[in-house]
């Protein structure tokens, strides 16, 4: 913490004086009103990482629920169709907007620490972290939050039983559907470790064959657990048979789970992170997520400048430089908000933003070397976001996740239940970095029951003539993804480009500034360069660079602009098999 005031300290010294008087174009913060907004939407906008999921979406609004049923049949659904990056057996955060009351709500379902998961458990004889034990298998797995979560959604903000919203997830599972491209992939990736454990052989290995783009995939047990919670709500899942099969495959696979700690779980409801940005007001994800507080602090450090009138390679450097110091506070001070105490208030403040902009020079990168790091690859981009909004109004940004590709590759047997390797997002070693390649301390550290720290960044913006809901996976890319889809909203592009839009990233270690292919020209890449930024460009493995793949994210984003009512919505192109559509009410809801 010493070295971190020193550093802090460092810096505003350094670059306060140095700040030339020419600096940045300051910006307007108004934006105009239109004379004449729609009371409510014209109909319905869905967008998910898979296409099967936005029908299913659809289809329950059209048996007359709203977009809180609506998101039980697009998570439920993703949960079967898209087990290589969330599920039943991993978590997730929902951000809701509540049309009628107005109020805006973050479901926290993520997973917890089982009572067993102490620090130790973690650490190799060397006192080294266990790369194969925090990422693989039975002690890489939280307790599951999903389930719980989708109980929750129907019975408190829904208007269909739960088992009506659940029905497409379950007949797609017992039907099946067929495999994509990156399913396969993911699996030829992950076979290894997901071969290890009898009940996922007999899911994916049903014929004795590995699953290939184009085969159906049926997964029985799946239906039948999600049938026993459509039935019995909780109980379904938490207790009794479901319960029963979780922790025998847990325990059977060398892990150690209770009934008592699964019967434990509770969807915790968190008060949203709220801000200002020129214009529009900002909701996003609060703790245990690090999403909304970095996004807080990154848009307010930013929101001064007026970057659409500079030109390309200065824009990059400035929200480069945002981006590094709100990772530099992600590591030090964010974690549970149940166990540990964030200075969210600092944090989210103006003035602690102003006093990091300070120390922000035009036209030179701040190095950041505060702590040596290892650099880490970064995996590749797993989790799911979906985003709704319906014809009266309500709102729903849902990013879930099982972390790595097919989680922890457990599955129970006989529960068609993919686990997650959740336990990787805890700080498992102090200043060791994770899959993510991002680091934590005590803030991050391990303990029963408590929550690891996400990157998850559901988020809605609204101006006086504009609603949107955004969000993406890709692990510590997700709140830097989010960030840029908000600047994009805000310099006039549409869902669809935003969905688009080139990517970037810095995360203060490792110091470099990682890109998409073709984020960058080569002219500003050498211009950012001669500023002291490294530039870390796909394919520059051999060069020393962290090899990142070449696109990341699946951002899903639905839009409403009242000045025109038109709804839009906006599927990320990376993604072949997403899913985004509008449909217009026939009925629209009298205002
Ligand atoms: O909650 C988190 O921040 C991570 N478990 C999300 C993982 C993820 O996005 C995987 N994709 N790269």
């Amino acid at each position: 913490m010493k070295s971190r005031k020193r550093l802090a300290g460092f810096l505003f010294a350094c670059t306060v004086a140095l700040l030339p008087a020419t600096a940045l174009a300051l910006s307007p913060q108004t934006r105009p009103v239109s004379a004449s907004l729609a009371a409510h939407p014209p109909g319905a906008a869905i967008a998910s990482g898979h296409h099967l999921a936005t029908d299913a979406g659809l289809q329950v609004l059209a048996e007359g629920g709203n977009a809180f049923d609506a998101a039980v049949a697009v998570s439920s659904t993703l949960s079967v169709v898209e087990p290589i990056s969330s599920g039943l057996g991993g978590g997730g955060l929902f951000l809701l907007h509540d049309a009628r009351s107005g109020k805006d709500v973050m479901l926290d379902a993520r997973e917890y620490a089982p009572e067993s998961a102490t620090p130790e458990q973690f650490l190799d004889k060397k006192g080294e972290l266990d790369r194969d034990r925090s990422m693989n298998g039975p002690w890489s797995a939280g307790i599951p939050g999903l389930p719980a979560a989708l109980v929750e959604l129907a019975g408190k903000y829904g208007r269909l039983p739960l088992r009506q919203s659940l029905a497409p997830a379950i007949r797609i599972a017992r039907e099946g559907f067929p495999v994509y491209a990156r399913m396969a992939k993911g699996y030829a990736s992950r076979r290894e470790i997901m071969d290890r454990y009898p009940g996922t052989r007999e899911v994916y290995l049903r014929n004795g064959k590995p699953i290939a783009e184009g085969d159906i995939f049926r997964q029985p047990e799946l239906a039948h657990t999600l049938e026993l919670l459509a039935a019995e709500g909780f109980d379904g899942f938490y207790r009794g048979e479901t319960a029963r099969k979780l922790i025998k495959g847990v325990n059977q696979a060398g892990g150690r789970w209770t009934a008592r700690e699964l019967a434990a779980y509770q969807v915790k409801q968190r008060t949203p992170i709220s801000l200002d940005y020129r214009g529009w007001k900002v909701t996003t994800a609060p703790p245990p997520s690090s999403g909304g507080i970095a996004l807080a602090e990154m848009l307010q450090i930013l929101e001064p400048w007026n970057l659409q009138e500079l030109d390309e390679a200065h824009r990059i450097h400035l929200v480069t430089e945002a981006m590094r110091r709100a990772y530099r506070d992600r590591t030090f001070f964010l974690g549970d908000p149940d166990f540990v105490e964030i200075p969210q208030k600092v944090l989210t403040s103006r003035d602690y933003a102003q006093g990091l902009r300070a120390t922000i020079h035009p036209d030179k990168a701040t190095p950041s070397d505060l702590l040596s790091g290892k650099p880490t690859p970064l995996e590749d981009d797993e989790t799911t976001h979906f985003s709704i909004i319906d014809a009266e109004g309500n709102r729903v940004g849902g990013t879930q996740t099982v972390n790595l590709l097919y989680g922890s590759g457990l599955i129970p047997p006989g529960t068609g239940v993919l686990l997650n390797d959740e336990m990787d997002d805890f700080a498992l070693k102090p200043g060791t970095p994770n899959a993510f390649g991002v680091m934590g301390y005590e803030a991050n550290a391990p303990k029963p029951g408590k929550r690891m720290l996400s990157s998850m960044t559901p988020t809605f913006m609204e101006s006086p003539d504009k609603v949107v809901v955004l969000g993406t996976p890709g692990g510590s890319r997700i709140i830097t993804m989010v960030l840029l889809g908000v600047l994009g909203y805000d310099a006039g592009l549409s869902a669809q480009q935003v969905a688009a839009l080139p990517r970037y990233h810095h995360q203060w270690l490792p110091d470099a500034i990682s890109a998409e292919s073709g984020a960058f020209s080569p002219e500003v890449a050498k211009t950012l360069e001669a500023m002291g930024h490294e530039v870390d460009l796909p394919g520059d493995e051999a060069a020393g660079g962290r090899g990142s793949s070449h696109v990341w994210g699946n951002l899903q984003t639905v839009a409403w602009d009242r000045a025109s009512d038109v709804l839009s919505a906006g599927s990320d192109p990376r993604n072949p098999v997403g899913g985004a559509k509008v449909v217009i009410a026939a009925d629209p809801p009298k205002p």
